[in-house]
């Protein structure tokens, strides 16, 4: 089937844009010196020191009971893996964080073919989903998922379990996902609850820093660690895949080749993940040695990156200078 007919000039550009995005080499042709996969979806007037190097903090109320709050970091690492979704999301970098900052909205998100206004996203676009793509430009604000629950559309009761088969449909139909497991899916939805506006930090936004996504990949790595446990590998690679993503993220701002060793130094890392992810598919008991080992070592990485991180495009006044050079139109 010719997935591409009927559909609008717009949406095609945009497709040869992400479906660029899958290689560095051809990434950096199809977006001139732009060096930043998250430029692709951020409106052009944006101020990028805030768009791209700043995030709102997140409002997650984290409970005492340890078995619900380990769902909850299994959901908040699913939530930031591009893997989980398919197709062109994922190939283009895009995870649920992407729209919904640290479990908030976007107001700067705009995609070509996806978003009208900035800040909105149709997400019944067929340019994600082969499945709901319903040839209408709908697009809709991305609501606040930390707002308060009750303006939101879909009821988050638990007892009325009406969030999960929503999530099911986003991953598996909007955004063309695999199938996601049963401790991802009830993460995700373990997530999206715990979201609360009396959880808002005092600072409405922080830096988006190496701190930042190296805590995230930790946290991911950790709820890796509690699934293998548990016997589920399956989850136990998706949270690896979102601490990997997270590397990801540091790994394109440390693209000067004056930043050359410390960014040698991630990859070797990121490499001896992709390592423990392996072992998991395989079901190796050596799995949580490498995941142990790997968390024992990354103070010191998260050190070595930090001295390196004003000279990066973590440093805004870099990454402004950087936003210049993107590709016009
Ligand atoms: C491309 C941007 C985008 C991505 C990626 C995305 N969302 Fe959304 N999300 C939206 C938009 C836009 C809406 C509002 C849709 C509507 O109003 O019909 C929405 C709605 C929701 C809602 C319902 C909010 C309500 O009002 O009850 C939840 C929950 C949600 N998203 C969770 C997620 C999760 C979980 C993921 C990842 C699996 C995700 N979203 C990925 C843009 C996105």
């Amino acid at each position: 089937m010719d997935r591409r007919r009927g559909r609008p000039a717009k949406e095609l550009a945009a497709l040869g844009f992400v479906l660029a995005g899958l290689t560095g080499a051809s990434a950096l042709a199809a977006l001139g010196d732009a060096p930043i996969r998250g430029m692709l979806w951020v409106a052009k007037d944006a101020d990028p020191a805030r768009a791209l190097g700043s995030v709102p903090t997140e409002c997650l109320r984290i409970p005492t009971d340890p078995a619900l709050a380990a769902k909850i970091e299994v959901g908040r690492a699913a939530f930031r893996t591009p893997v989980l979704l398919g197709g062109q999301a994922a190939r283009a970098g895009i995870n649920c964080e992407t729209c919904h900052r640290d479990g908030r909205s976007n107001p700067d998100f705009l995609f070509p073919g996806v978003s009208g206004a900035s800040g909105t996203a149709d997400v019944t676009n067929s340019l994600f989903s082969t499945h709901r793509g319903n040839g209408i430009d709908d697009p809709k604000p991305i609501p606040d998922l930390s707002g308060p629950k009750g303006k939101l559309k879909v009821s988050q009761v638990p007892a009325e379990k009406k969030l999960e088969p929503f999530i099911h449909g986003l991953v598996t139909e909007e955004f063309d996902g695999p199938e996601p497991t049963p401790a991802t899916l009830e993460g995700l939805a373990a997530y999206v609850r715990a979201l609360d506006p009396a959880a808002c930090p005092a600072k409405a936004r922080r830096p988006l820093d190496v701190t930042l996504l190296m805590s995230d990949a930790r946290r991911a790595l950790k709820a890796a660690q509690v699934r293998a446990v548990a016997g589920d590998s399956a989850t136990a690679v998706v949270m690896v895949a979102s601490a990997r993503s997270r590397l990801g993220l540091i790994d394109e701002r440390f693209a000067d080749p004056a930043l050359a060793k410390p960014r040698a130094h991630l990859r070797a890392a990121d490499r001896r993940l992709d390592e423990a992810q392996e072992a998991l598919r395989q079901h190796l008991p050596e799995a949580q040695a490498k995941l142990t080992a790997w968390l024992a070592g990354s103070p010191r990485l998260e050190q070595e990156l930090k001295a390196r991180q004003k000279a990066s495009l973590f440093n805004p006044a870099h990454l402004a200078q950087a936003a210049k050079r993107r590709l016009p139109g």
